[in-house]
Formats: C-alpha cells, sequence, structure tokens
C-alpha cells in the first residue's frame, strides 16, 4: 500500500510542487492548509499535473484540537513535511506575535502529534536566513547561525531548535531541516507557481510581474556592494528541484538511511548570482525587456551568501539541475498564465 504522507502548507508555493512529486513516487499525500495564503484551485491545478486529487482539509495548525483531532481521524500517517507557515520578512517586523504564535506554535501542535499518534518522522522548511551574513562563504551546514534580523527568520532558528531539543529528547522522532536558499520558478506546466499576495518583495515575482506590466519598473536595491556588480548576490533554486529534494528526504527517513536522528541540509545551487544577473538572465531568457532602475539598499539585507551543497549532494545523492534560463523562463509562463498573456 501506498505511505501516507501529510504535506501541510501543500497549497502554496513550494508545498504544491512538493506534492506533484511525492505523487509521482507513488505516494498517498494528505494536504492541511487554512488557505491563508493559497488558494483552494491548488488543488484541481496537481489534478491536472498529477491526475490524482490529494485529500485535503482546511484548518489552522496553530489550534492543538483541530490538529489532534486530525490525526484521530487520520491512522497511518508515517511522516510529515511541514511547510505551513508565514514567511512574508517586512511584515513579521509589524506582527511578530503573529509569526511567533503561526509559525511556532503549529510545529509544536505536529511534534506533540507525533509523539501521541505514532507518527515518527518530519521534514521541516528552513531557511538560509538562519546563517545571516556569513564570514565565509559559500556557507556549509555548520556555519554558525547568525541572530535573526526578522522576526520571520527567528521563527525558522526556533523552530530549528525546537525540533533539535524534542527529537533530542523523544527519540522516536526523527526529523530533517531543509535549508532552502531562494526558491524561485515555477513548474513547467504553468499550471502552478508562485501567487504573491499584494506587492512582491521577492525579486522574481517582482520581476515577472513588471514584465507583465503591473508594475512601473523593478527597483534594484543597491549597487555598491562588495560583488560582482555592486548588486546582491544570492542562490537561487528551481522550485521543482528544490520539491524532489523533499521526496529524497522523505525516502531517506522511510528507509532509516539517516545518520542522526535530526539532520540539516542545505538546499540550493552552489552558484551565486547578482541581482543584476538576474535581470540580464530574464531578458535573454524570455526576450523581454525589463525596465529597471538602482536604488538605495534594502533594509536588513545581506550582501552575499550561496550554498556549499557538497553535504546535499553526497548524502541524499541530490542536485539542482535546472538552469537560471529555464527557470526564470518558467516563472514568466507562469505569469503569463495568471494574468492571461499569449
Ligand atoms: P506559502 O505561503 O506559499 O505556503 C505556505 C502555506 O501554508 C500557505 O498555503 C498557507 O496558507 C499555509 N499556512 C500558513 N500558516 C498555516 C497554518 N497555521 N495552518 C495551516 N496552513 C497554514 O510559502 P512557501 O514559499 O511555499 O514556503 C513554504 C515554507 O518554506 C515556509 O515554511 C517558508 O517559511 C519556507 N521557506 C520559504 C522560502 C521562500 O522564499 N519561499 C525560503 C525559505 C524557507
Ligand atoms: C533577493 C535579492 C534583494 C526585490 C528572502 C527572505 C529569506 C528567504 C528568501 C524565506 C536581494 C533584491 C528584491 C526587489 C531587488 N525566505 N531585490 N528588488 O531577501 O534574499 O530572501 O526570501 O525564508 O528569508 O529574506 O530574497 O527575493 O527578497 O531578494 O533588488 O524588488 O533581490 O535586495 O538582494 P532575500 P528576495
Amino acid at each position: 500500500m501506498a505511505k501516507k504522507i501529510l504535506v501541510t502548507g501543500g497549497t502554496g508555493y513550494i508545498g504544491s510542487h512538493t506534492v506533484v512529486e511525492l505523487q509521482a513516487s507513488g505516494y498517498d499525500v494528505v494536504v492541511v492548509d487554512n488557505l491563508s495564503n493559497s488558494s483552494i484551485d491548488v488543488l484541481d491545478n496537481i489534478e491536472k499535473i498529477s491526475g490524482i486529487k490529494p485529500q485535503f482539509e482546511n484548518f489552522d495548525l496553530a489550534d492543538s484540537a483541530k490538529t489532534s483531532d486530525f490525526f484521530a481521524r487520520n491512522a497511518g500517517i508515517e511522516a510529515i513535511i511541514h511547510f505551513a507557515a508565514y514567511k512574508a520578512v517586512g511584515e513579521s517586523v509589524g506582527v511578530p506575535l503573529n509569526y511567533y504564535r503561526n509559525n511556532l506554535v503549529s510545529l509544536m501542535n505536529l511534534l506533540d502529534c507525533q509523539r501521541k499518534f505514532n507518527v515518527p518522522n518530519i521534514v521541516f522548511s528552513s531557511s538560509c536566513t538562519v546563517y545571516g551574513q556569513p564570514e565565509v562563504l559559500p556557507v556549509t551546514e555548520a556555519t554558525p547561525r547568525k541572530d535573526a534580523e526578522s522576526p520571520y527568520g527567528n521563527t525558522k532558528r526556533v523552530s530549528e531548535d525546537i525540533l533539535n531539543d524534542s527529537i533530542a529528547a523523544y527519540p522516536e522522532i526523527k526529523g530533517i531541516a531543509l535549508r532552502y536558499f531562494n526558491p524561485i520558478g515555477a513548474h513547467p506546466t504553468a499550471l502552478i507557481g508562485e501567487l504573491p499576495l499584494g506587492v512582491p518583495q521577492n525579486l522574481v515575482p517582482f520581476i515577472t510581474q513588471t514584465a507583465a506590466g503591473l508594475r512601473d519598473e523593478l527597483k534594484v536595491f543597491g549597487n555598491d556592494y562588495d560583488t560582482i556588480d555592486g548588486s546582491a548576490v544570492r542562490d537561487y533554486i528551481n522550485v521543482v528541484d528544490l520539491a524532489k529534494a523533499h521526496v529524497i528526504a522523505i525516502e531517506r527517513l522511510l528507509e532509516g538511511k539517516n545518520k542522526k536522528n535530526y539532520e540539516i541540509f542545505n538546499l540550493g545551487t552552489g552558484t551565486g548570482l547578482s541581482v543584476l544577473e538576474v535581470v540580464t538572465g530574464f531578458e535573454r531568457a524570455t526576450g523581454v525587456k525589463l525596465n529597471y532602475k538602482i536604488v538605495d539598499r534594502r533594509a536588513g539585507d545581506v550582501e552575499k551568501i550561496w550554498a556549499d551543497t557538497t553535504f546535499a549532494n553526497e548524502e541524499l545523492g541530490w542536485t539542482a539541475e535546472k538552469g537560471l534560463d529555464e527557470t526564470l523562463l518558467s516563472a514568466w509562463n507562469w505569469e503569463k498564465k495568471v494574468r492571461g498573456i499569449k
């Protein structure tokens, strides 16, 4: 019988791509999402890609009674992939309690239920934000974490601590934290992708919305960094590549291939690209000219960061495969689909 996996936040950006990859690998996927940052239509689009509509429940994972009731009614879940969280860095500064409550209480409720209902495995969405501006590049998993720049970033740091301490105390739970660098792009079918509410904060959605005419111009935040062209450098990872790493992490836990009860992996390409390189890449990949101007640095931004992916490559046998142009083209095709542009 197919192994049952709970994907929290499974109608969201990274979650939806991961549901598709899990289904393609033969898993029986159950999605829980309260639709606070996603749409129910995503389930139909997942079905268009995979031929399977995942089982779905809409509730808030920060509600412990509802979360417990869900597990009581859904026996046989073998692993959880926990994507559900609020993720807007800027917003988190104004409403920190919303972020701490949502992101930390959800995780703690799930860990409680893992113990109570014998669900042994969890894969957690962490972030390269836990490294801040590292002293040495590229960053390995052993690079020291820095104090977070935002309440959102701190929820990721504290969530990692909660996982570490809980797994140390309760050996029946095993976990993997995946530290994503900058996920971008969309599914090659253009049926699922990133749907930011309001003005996008992240680079690639802002680029595609500018190209689509929703924004007048892209503001490039800073050109006086110590980088190849003065703009800030990040490690942009294709969302489908990222989704596939989750399937491998699940297999690792289910097959007992993990070397420790709690493991951490960086998920990136291993290559740093500047903002201006992404802009040029977008123009090259799509043939669309982008209106942009250089403005001041954005508060809280790090200058440069990219991943050392050796540990993920060697231990997981996973490598990011998709190139920048293919990825940016997928983001543009998704934007065009959403806006009805031919
Ligand atoms: P997303 O907002 O698209 O998806 C998160 C989903 O979780 C949404 O569908 C939302 O409705 C749901 N959700 C939020 N709180 C919930 C709750 N209490 N109960 C039930 N559902 C809830 O975000 P994403 O980009 O897919 O990110 C997924 C995870 O990856 C998050 O934990 C995020 O912090 C982490 N992450 C994202 C990035 C990125 O740049 N996108 C980078 C690093 C880490
Ligand atoms: C990328 C680069 C901007 C928008 C954020 C979170 C991080 C993680 C990933 C979740 C930066 C520049 C952006 C724009 C620009 N998320 N930029 N003009 O800041 O690396 O990381 O998302 O964990 O925690 O902080 O990503 O896409 O916002 O920015 O010039 O309109 O693009 O300054 O150099 P960031 P981003």
